[in-house]
């Protein structure tokens, strides 16, 4: 009888990840998308995966069975009590700081729209929390590595940096670098900073504290959501101030791409679509079609090129460019939806838009998931004419669900989508259009060069199958940031059998830690978790960013 094998059980890799949003807790785009996928697709590449997140209510409502793990006495003046449970198949750590974070509605914004005022503060509180966790204050756990996204976690890296002791590496994902959280530099001792912090190779940015900088200096990996984008930002047109920063550390700077939760988008069992179709059927969406028309008060035209755009309705994303546009759109048989919220001025336009053009014309200026879903099931394109895109999730819904998207030729949207050319239709690989420049003229054309091709019924239908092949999953790119993660925190596989003699995976050099280019202190940590005296409370200040 064969021998079984002995099967090399595989130790996983235990990540602290960090972040200010988290989908299905709390979302107001792609980051919290991602910061919610991303975990159960690394557990599939031996990650195992624990997210802290500020304890907003709605994140301490989802938690099942929490438990209190621990208080922590002084976190940069506040009291915070860590919870730890489980929800929708994630491990959650939640901030409960109720002055800070317990606020109704979007959680970067007053009723009024603007940032709150404290927002530096409350960033700092979770990266400070943050990075005591992953140095080691809790009884039970600790991790290997961090991942940190966005300006909200930036300071989680020069936190590490400044303590003592061994700490785990931190990896940190550029998400957007337009939002950076710059605050004055008075602020230094709010956030418990050091003076000697704020120098241009760490923490300053143009006379200001800049928390997307500060990770941008002291990770020792930095990701960004595309290939594309990667590029850019080391332009001086893209890069935001940053670009010489990013050029420096080009050598621990990878894009990967985001991916979709497949389950979240499978047109088959999603409960926003009116009829549920298998990916590809492109024959059944029109059914769904000629309802979202109806449903949404539009004519019900089945010749009509159905245009759409689900989006945050900013500059970024070239909304205000569609508005202006959009009533020579209306001189040609196409109608236009939008599900969108944003900029004031440009939500005005669109309603406007709506009173003059009933029939071509409708928008819904909220947040919806339900509708952001249908969407994508029934429109025949969707609209992304970004400015920038660092990776952009919404042309992987319009290619999944049978819409064609019409594109910016930016950032990840360039990585994604293959435009119809006539070369790429001869050879049948198109699965969209892309325009460049970013303009009013140039969308124009793209959207004209789109109502040709819809014309071509046996073109667009291939579009739309080359589309639904196109792999917008994530287990391609979780591989990548498994694999940077293992390099980075030199994890080794170990072997409960040692009966073969696979070597360990070894630490990456580029992974070690660079050194600062001056001495600097280090930050005490205090075992017992409570900051040191170094940390004063102080009242907390203005900020400058959502
Ligand atoms: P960004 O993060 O820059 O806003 P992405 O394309 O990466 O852009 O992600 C946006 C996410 O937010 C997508 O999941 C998109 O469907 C969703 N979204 C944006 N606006 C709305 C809205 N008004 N209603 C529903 N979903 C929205
Ligand atoms: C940002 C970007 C977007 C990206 C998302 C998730 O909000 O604007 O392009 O897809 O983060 O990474």
């Amino acid at each position: 009888m064969a021998q079984n094998t002995p099967t090399p059980a595989k130790r996983e890799l235990q990540l602290l990840s960090v972040a200010a949003e988290m989908y299905p807790f709390v979302k107001t785009g792609g980051l919290g998308d991602v910061v919610g996928s991303l975990p159960p697709a690394l557990e599939r590449q031996g990650v195992s995966t624990r997210t802290i997140l500020p304890g907003y209510p709605s994140v301490l409502r989802a938690l099942s069975n929490k438990e209190e793990t621990i208080r922590i006495n002084n976190v940069l003046g506040h009291a915070v009590t860590v919870w730890h449970g489980r929800a929708d198949g994630n491990t959650i750590y939640a901030l409960d700081v109720p002055s800070l974070y317990d606020r109704p509605g979007n959680p970067y914004l007053d009723a009024t729209g603007q940032p709150w005022a404290d927002n530096g503060l409350r960033y700092a509180v979770l990266c400070r929390a943050a990075a005591l966790i992953a140095a080691g204050l809790l009884p039970d756990w600790k991790p290997e590595a961090v991942l940190t996204h966005d300006w909200h976690a930036g300071l989680v890296a020069p936190y590490l940096r400044y303590m003592e002791g061994a700490t785990p590496p931190v990896a940190h994902v550029i998400h957007n670098l337009a939002f950076q959280g710059l605050y004055p530099r008075d602020m230094l001792q709010t956030f418990g900073l050091p003076d000697w912090s704020f120098t241009s190779d760490q923490l300053e940015y143009y006379g200001q504290i800049s928390f997307m900088k500060g990770a941008l200096q002291l990770s020792d990996r930095l990701i960004s959501v595309s290939p594309t984008y990667v590029e850019e930002i080391q332009t001086p047109e893209e890069g935001m101030g940053l670009d010489g920063v990013l050029r420096a550390r080009s050598n621990v700077l990878t894009g990967i791409l985001n991916g979709v939760d497949l389950r979240e988008w499978n047109p088959m069992t999603d409960p926003s679509v009116f009829f549920p179709y298998a990916v590809g059927d492109i024959m059944a969406r029109r059914a769904n079609k000629r309802v979202f028309q109806a449903e949404f008060g539009l004519p019900q035209k089945a010749d009509a090129l159905l245009l759409g755009m689900v989006s945050r309705l900013t500059t970024q994303k070239g909304a205000d460019l569609l508005a202006r546009l959009a009533p020579r759109l209306f001189q040609e048989n196409i109608q236009l939806a939008v599900v969108g919220v944003g900029d004031e001025t440009i939500m005005q336009e669109f309603a406007a838009l709506r009173s003059r053009y009933p029939d071509n014309f409708v928008c819904h200026l909220r947040y919806s998931e339900t509708l952001g879903h249908r969407l994508h099931s029934a429109v025949d394109a969707s609209l992304i004419p970004s400015r920038f895109e660092p990776c952009g999730l919404t042309q992987f819904h319009a290619l999944r669900y049978g819409s064609i998207p019409i594109a910016a030729r930016v950032g990840g949207l360039s990585d994604t989508i293959i435009d119809a050319n006539s070369a790429a239709v001869s050879e049948g690989v198109a699965n969209g259009i892309l325009f460049s420049p970013t303009t009013e003229d140039m969308l124009y054309l793209a959207i004209r060069r789109a109502q040709t091709l819809f014309r071509q019924k046996a073109v667009w239908a291939r579009m739309q199958r080359n589309g639904a092949l196109h792999d917008v999953s994530w287990n391609g790119k979780a591989a990548q940031y498994a694999q940077l993660l293992h390099e980075m925190s030199g994890h080794e596989t170990i072997m409960t059998d040692t009966g073969t003699d696979i070597a360990p995976r070894r630490a990456d050099p580029n992974s070690a830690r660079p050194r600062l280019s001056r001495q600097v202190a280090r930050m005490p940590r205090t075992a017992s978790g409570t900051t040191t005296s170094s940390l004063v409370p102080f009242p907390p200040r203005t900020g400058t960013r959502p």
